[in-house]
């Protein structure tokens, strides 16, 4: 009799706990808000963080926030629907210290994705876990691409134009044509040749307009060289340089990125100007911080404060297999 009563209450422990764990993997929700939502990266960053929220049975609710204005209502929302926590690429890093107290407010943890917060002083906001790339080794491999296909191209660097996709109020961006603009000026490229292009959105059309007015100022120049923080900003330069006539082998242009905006240039038939990308992994930003929030929010495991991934770079005709070596295909 003893023993049936001590299986009976064991078998009643074992169903409470494990409706318990059921409810609370329920009751988890974690809101994955991003800056630019068309951009297939953040698509890509939302359907490894859909991936987690799977496998570990929790909510995630993805928002799209393009300006400031949007995003602080999205985090009150969060708060609202009763969320533990978010991960977020903002549309502005200088909005650090409010999505800081906005957070708090909410009673909701914070991890940042992609483009690290900022304080009033310019530095970023170290409390606040973050994964993002790094930044400048992969600026550096870009430089190293094209340094390399100015070789093979047999160009004279004096006669090329550099066209500096900018947009320097993002810091990642900044570390991003900077590694890039070091590796170039080591192999001798000159200073003078290099021309901004400041972007108004991080988007094509925006590269596109920017880089349209710097090939219209150097109409003399005839071959030309193109990177900016992400594939996007590459792609805007390259569409640029086509409208005016320069046909792709006139223009080397490397991307950062990797997704679908590069992977469709190379699926064309015939070689464009933009002629490579550094992958980087939306596996890891996007299903690595949604589960790094869960852990925090179900095993009260804070992640890291600064985890920075790396990228390999990918042509036309090798894209396929880094994207399988990188676990994205
Ligand atoms: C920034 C860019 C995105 C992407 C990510 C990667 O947010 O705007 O296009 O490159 O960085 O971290």
């Amino acid at each position: 009799m003893r023993l049936l009563k001590t299986a009976l209450v064991a078998g009643a422990l074992a169903v409470l706990s494990v409706t318990t764990i059921a409810a609370y993997a329920q009751d988890t929700k974690i809101g994955f808000i991003v800056k630019q939502p068309e951009e297939p990266w953040f698509q890509d960053e939302w359907k490894f963080a859909d991936q987690a929220a799977k496998e570990k049975g929790f909510t995630l609710v993805k928002i799209g926030a393009e300006d400031g204005e949007k995003l602080m209502s999205a985090i009150d929302n969060l708060g609202a629907q009763g969320a533990q926590g978010f991960v977020v690429c903002t549309p502005d890093v200088k909005l650090g210290p409010g999505i800081v107290a906005k957070a708090a407010a909410n009673n909701l943890k914070l991890m940042t994705v992609d483009d690290r917060l900022v304080g009033a002083d310019g530095k970023p906001l170290e409390d606040v876990p973050h994964m993002g790339i790094s930044a400048t080794k992969i600026g550096e491999a870009v430089g190293q691409a094209i340094v390399d296909e100015m070789k093979a191209r047999g160009w004279k660097m004096d006669e090329v134009g550099a066209i500096r996709v900018s947009y320097d109020q993002l810091p990642t961006a900044v570390d991003r044509v900077e590694g890039a603009i070091s590796v170039l000026k080591a192999a001798g490229f000159k200073t003078q040749n290099i021309f901004d292009a400041p972007q108004a959105k991080t988007d094509t059309e925006a590269a596109l307009n920017a880089a349209t007015v710097v090939l219209n100022a150097h109409a003399d120049i005839k071959k030309w060289i193109a990177f900016g923080l992400n594939d996007e900003a590459v792609l805007g330069a390259v569409r640029a340089s086509e409208s005016v006539g320069i046909p792709a082998d006139g223009m080397i242009g490397v991307g950062i990125g990797g997704a679908e905006s590069a992977i469709n240039e190379f699926k064309k038939p015939a070689a464009t100007g933009f002629v490579g990308t550094v992958i980087i992994s939306p596996k890891r930003h996007g299903y690595e911080t949604a589960l790094d929030m869960y852990d925090w929010i179900a095993n009260n495991k804070e992640p890291a404060k600064l985890t920075l991934t790396s990228g390999a770079l990918a042509k036309r005709d090798d894209y396929q297999k880094v994207r399988k070596e990188l676990g994205i295909e």
